[in-house]
């Protein structure tokens, strides 16, 4: 059975890429459309490359964020997505949002939670002089980068590195990581239970599955 995919993005959309590029035919997720935030992200020219129907809903449009995230609402749930995978999507949601896809929402975060939640995570790796970095795909609940996690990645940050060449290499991992994660929900084996994310029927740590490099 297909598992029906909406992406929310408002930038560039690597990760999107990622995930159309991951759309082989023993792979039973398919993306029905990307919906952006912002007219000007590239991610909308990446879908509209795929064949994919995209959908541009500014915030800019709505008094407040409850009134932006009921008209996301609506434009998400037309198209009956099973599961619908946060890109890159740089908008703080509503608890009513949240809870409205409980389970069937995972986001995509810079570095390895629970350390760095929030914004500007390999500048904080690099001044906190962290050993470790990477990034964690999870489901999202109303903490925020606080749900369980189901895979990360995690680099071994050197002398050499910078800014640039972290996100380089964070980029590198989210693109594995995270196709891996939507492909595993959507054969079934990833899921949210009450105790946190489950894999093949098994509670997964804190951490999720890891990949260390
Ligand atoms: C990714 O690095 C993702 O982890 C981050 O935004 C970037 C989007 O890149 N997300 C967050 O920081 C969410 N808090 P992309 O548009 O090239 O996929």
């Amino acid at each position: 059975m297909t598992c029906n995919v909406v992406v929310l993005i408002s930038g560039s959309g690597s990760n999107l890429q990622a995930l159309i590029d991951s759309q082989q035919p023993d792979n039973p997720m398919r993306i029905v459309a990307v919906i952006s935030n912002r007219a000007d992200a590239y991610g909308l020219e990446r879908a509209k490359t795929a064949g994919i129907a995209t959908r541009v809903l500014s915030h800019r449009d709505y008094s407040d964020r409850e009134a932006f995230d009921g008209a996301l609402v609506e434009a998400i749930d037309a198209c009956q997505p099973d599961l619908v995978v946060l890109a890159g999507f740089m908008r703080i949601l509503t608890p009513g949002f949240v809870r409205h896809y409980q389970g069937r929402l995972l986001n995509i975060h810079p570095s390895l939670l629970p350390r760095h939640k929030g914004l500007d995570t390999h500048r904080r790796a690099l001044e906190a002089g962290d050993r470790e970095h990477g990034c964690s795909v999870h489901f999202v609940t109303e903490e925020l980068d606080g749900g369980p996690v189901a895979i990360q990645a995690s680099i071994l940050i050197g002398a050499g590195d910078d800014l640039d060449s972290l996100a380089n290499r964070v980029h590198e991992q989210e693109h594995r990581i995270y196709p891996l994660a939507v492909r595993w929900f959507a054969e079934g084996r990833l899921r949210l239970a009450e105790q946190g994310a489950m894999l093949d029927g098994h509670l997964l740590p804190a951490s999720g599955y890891c990949f260390t490099n």
